[in-house]
Formats: structure tokens, C-alpha cells, sequence
């Protein structure tokens, strides 16, 4: 019987927990998992919910269990297992039924997808959503991008299932084709440079002033109370007073140092580079979770160098003081240049995506959900900005923070403790201020060189320098 409200294929961690989120808001929902077998035991472990779920054994099963017009959620590993999956719903579905690739796909491949559906007469949407395993299960934050009239399809379901920010769903229409994937991808890109400035000030705490990691997880639970308030410095807190149930250790302690990505980061990298716009603290972020994989690289150069670490200068209540001041403003910069990727993306794809509803939606059940990101999103509905950094209550905020920004950089230049996101997002935002910079030299030396000629300051069109012969 043709009585379920909405379809998903793809029962590993985050289908199955979206399945039981849909089940849970009401919605009669069938299931579809290549593995037979995990379909079942899904239905099996479902409890209460069970009976709303409809577990199928074939995808034509799986359609015929749905109310048309059929709405279909794949969630299967990004990249061709996607593909597999929508040329054999192409088969099954009807005109009118929606496609949703709620997958961490590349926007690009949502982009291609969108062609190739091209007047099929089946709606695609493609869906970021963040969160993990616990968002999909109680409410993550997601960003879909297609029609408009295929979001108003699934509207109901899909801001059910969302995150909350004191009643409004962390769920939003962003825009056409790849607005979705790509927005998440960028909210991955931030999510790196956020992890990695944290990491950064727990290298200093732990390395610059010798603090073991109960004390450095009280220093981020008293900041998580303040401007920093966010689920990420909530969970180092947590993470840094755990102990190992083995070796009594503190958890933090036993943990290999080589961290590792699947690729939305390097992406956002990617695509910055590809609009033009600089990224310098993601990219700065992306690099060290490259360089932290050489591991055993980075032990040999310390023979050869020493590693050794300089104690940090300055009184502990001032440094760290400094610390949270310093980290604020470099996660000022980084949203700068996550939020001026999307604006350039928005104008390049024509997508008109809306800045302040993208920060609403990050507010609750994603990774970098925080208080900031309500301020964030009051900077910008003013009206289009060039720059988060130029809005009214930023720039009052980096006013404050930035000279604690630039005494941690500085500090830890000289103690040899590295700081590759934070000294980028000075770095960034010293050049970013700077009216008169240094290009000028370089507009000299490729018109020496290649004769690529250059403006003047006092009069228009190309010129040429004076350079005899040239190179
Ligand atoms: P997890 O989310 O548990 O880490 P995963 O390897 O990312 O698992 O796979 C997520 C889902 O994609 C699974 O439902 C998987 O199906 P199986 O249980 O049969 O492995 C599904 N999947 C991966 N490749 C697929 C493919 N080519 N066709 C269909 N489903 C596929």
C-alpha cells in the first residue's frame, strides 16, 4: 500500500538515524538498503517506531510503499554509488517524484546531476546536512538546493526533522541546483579552520604554559560560557577531561596526532581558489591536517631540528586572557572569508544565496553551531557587505580583538610554537585593512619580466617601466 510519506535509500550511520528522526516526527517512512539484511535488523531495532517504518527489499518495492508525488532520500557513500542509485530510480519513478541526495556530494556532481535530469521530468534536490550521527538523529542543520517548488514538496517533513534555534528550523531553501552541496561544503571548510585554531590555542596552553589537559578543559568550559560559546570548544572541554578507561591517562594524551579528512575541506579550499577569493585561514587549516599526517616526517625533523619549545612569555591570567581574545578574532576571519566564498559563489552561479538565512540555519544542529553565528547573521541582513569584516558590529568586535590576536601570534613565532590558522587570519586581516600595499612591486616585476604592463596612480590605461631590455 502506497501510504508512506517519504522514501530513503541508505541505512549506514546517517540514514538510518534520519530514517528514525523522519519516524519519529510522524511520518510513515519506507527504507531501502542495498544489504538486505540491514534493512530488516534496522526494522527489527526501530522499538516504537517500527511500525511506522516500511522495510523494503528492492528499490521498485521501495517506490511502490511511497505517496506520490514520490519524495526519495538517497543517503548512500558520495560519488558513484550516488549515480548507481539515481539510474535505477530513473527506471521507477514517476514525472513529479523528488530525488534527494542528502550525501556529502561535491556541488559539482550535484551540478552535472541536475543537467543529466534535465527535462526527465523527475526532480532532483541536492541536500547538504550537518550534524553527525547525533544532528541526523535529533535534528541537524540542512541546506538544500533545487526548485523551489520540490523544496515547498518537502518543506514539511524537512523542517520537522531539523534542529531547532529557539523554535525556528535550522532548515532552508538556499537556492537553485548546487546551492546546497556547496554551502555545505564551506560550512566544512569553516568547521576546519575552527577545529584547527582551537587546536592551535590547546597547543599553546599545553606546550607554551605547561597546563595538563584537566586544566586546559577548564579553561575552554569557563569560554564556552562567554563569546566563544560554541558546541565545538564545548566538546574540547569535554574531550580534554576524559580519561582513558585502559590506561587511567587523560584520553587527549593517548591519542595519535595525525588527523585525518574526507574531503569537503580541500574542496572549500578548491573552490575558493577557483572564485578568486582568499581563503587563507581554511587553506591554512587544511594544510596542517595534511602536514599533521606526516608523522613520521615531522619525528625525524625534530631530530634534526629539535622540537624543542621556548617557554611562553607573559603572566598566565594575561595570556590567557590574550588566548581567548586571539581565538575569537581569527574565527572572525575565518567566517570572513567562509561567508565572501559564498557571497562570490552566489554571484558566479547566480544563485542569490541568502547570507543571513545560511547563518540562521548553522545556528543549531551543525557542527559549528553557535552564539556567533546569531550575531553573524544580524551583521548581515542589513543588506549585501563586502566583507563581514566591514559590518558595524564586527568591526567594533576586531577592533577589541585583534591586538590579542597579533601579542599570540607574535608570542608563539618566538616560543616555536605553530600557529599556521591563527597567523593567517592576521595575516588576512593585516592585509585586508592595509589601503596601500606591496602589489605594486609585484605588478613591476611581471611587467619586467613579461611586459604584462601595469596601471599608474596618476593617470589610466596600461604602462610600461623603465627597464631597458627587461629579463
Ligand atoms: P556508514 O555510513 O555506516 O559509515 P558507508 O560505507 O558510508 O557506511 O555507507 C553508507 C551507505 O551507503 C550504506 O547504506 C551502504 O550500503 P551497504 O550497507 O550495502 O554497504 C551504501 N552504499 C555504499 N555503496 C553503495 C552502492 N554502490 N550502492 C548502494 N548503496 C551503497
Amino acid at each position: 500500500m502506497a501510504d508512506a510519506e517519504i522514501g530513503l535509500i541508505g541505512l549506514g550511520v546517517m540514514g538510518s538515524n534520519l530514517a528514525l528522526n523522519i519516524a519519529e516526527k510522524g511520518n510513515r517512512i519506507a527504507v531501502f538498503n542495498r544489504t538486505a539484511s540491514k534493512t530488516h535488523e534496522f526494522h527489527q531495532d526501530a522499538g516504537p517506531l517500527r511500525d511506522r517504518i516500511v522495510p523494503c527489499d528492492t528499490i521498485e518495492a521501495l517506490a511502490a510503499a511511497i505517496r506520490p508525488p514520490r519524495p526519495v532520500i538517497i543517503m548512500v557513500q558520495a560519488g558513484a554509488a550516488v549515480d548507481e542509485q539515481i539510474a535505477h530510480l530513473r527506471g521507477v519513478l514517476s514525472a513529479n517524484d523528488i530525488m534527494i541526495d542528502a550525501g556529502n556530494a561535491n556541488f559539482r556532481d550535484t551540478m552535472r546531476r541536475f543537467g543529466e535530469l534535465e527535462g526527465s521530468g523527475l526532480t532532483f534536490i541536492g541536500m547538504g546536512v550537518s550534524g553527525g550521527e547525533e544532528g541526523a538523529r535529533h535534528g541537524p542543520s540542512i541546506m538544500v538546493g533545487g526548485a523551489e517548488a520540490s523544496w515547498k514538496r518537502v518543506e514539511k517533513v524537512l523542517t520537522a526533522i531539523a534542529a531547532k534555534y529557539e523554535g525556528e528550523p535550522c532548515a532552508a531553501w538556499l537556492g537553485p541546483d548546487g546551492a546546497g552541496h556547496f554551502v555545505k561544503t564551506i560550512h566544512n571548510g569553516i568547521e576546519y579552520a575552527d577545529m584547527q585554531m582551537i587546536a592551535e590555542i590547546y597547543g599553546i596552553l599545553r606546550d607554551g604554559l605547561g597546563m595538563a589537559p584537566k586544566e586546559i578543559g577548564q579553561v575552554f568550559a569557563r569560554w564556552n560560557e562567554g563569546r566563544l560559546d560554541s558546541y565545538l570548544i564545548e566538546i574540547t572541554a569535554r574531550v580534554l577531561e576524559a580519561d582513558d578507561p585502559e590506561t587511567g591517562k587523560p584520553m587527549v594524551d593517548m591519542i595519535l596526532d595525525r588527523a585525518g579528512q574526507k574531503g569537503t575541506g580541500k574542496w572549500s579550499v578548491i573552490e575558493a581558489q577557483q572564485l578568486g577569493v582568499p581563503a587563507t585561514t581554511i587553506e591554512a587549516a587544511v594544510a596542517a591536517r595534511v602536514l599533521s599526517s606526516l608523522k613520521d616526517e615531522r619525528v625525524a625533523a625534530q631530530a634534526v631540528y629539535g622540537g624543542g619549545v621556548a617557554p611562553f612569555p607573559g603572566g598566565r591570567d594575561e595570556v590567557l586572557a590574550d588566548l581567548e581574545l586571539a581565538l575569537f578574532a581569527g574565527k572572525v576571519a575565518a567566517y570572513a572569508q567562509g561567508f565572501a566564498v559564498m557571497a562570490e559563489a552566489s554571484r558566479a552561479f547566480g544563485w542569490n544565496l541568502p547570507l543571513p538565512t545560511i547563518a540562521k540555519i548553522w545556528r543549531a544542529g551543525c557542527i559549528i553551531r553557535s552564539q556567533f553565528l546569531g550575531t553573524l547573521a544580524k551583521a548581515f541582513s542589513g543588506g549585501p557587505v563586502a566583507n563581514l569584516l566591514m559590518t558595524p558590529a564586527f568591526v567594533q568586535m576586531m577592533q577589541e580583538a585583534n591586538p590579542a590576536l597579533r601579542r599570540i601570534v607574535a608570542r608563539s613565532a618566538e616560543a616555536g610554537l605553530p600557529v599556521p590558522a591563527l597567523s593567517s587570519a592576521l595575516g588576512y586581516f593585516d592585509s585586508y585593512r592595509l589601503g596601500r600595499g606591496t602589489s605594486n612591486l609585484i605588478q613591476a616585476q611581471r611587467d619586467f619580466f613579461g611586459a604584462h604592463g601595469f596601471e599608474r596612480i596618476d593617470s589610466s590605461g596600461a604602462h610600461h617601466g623603465p627597464w631597458g631590455s627587461g629579463a
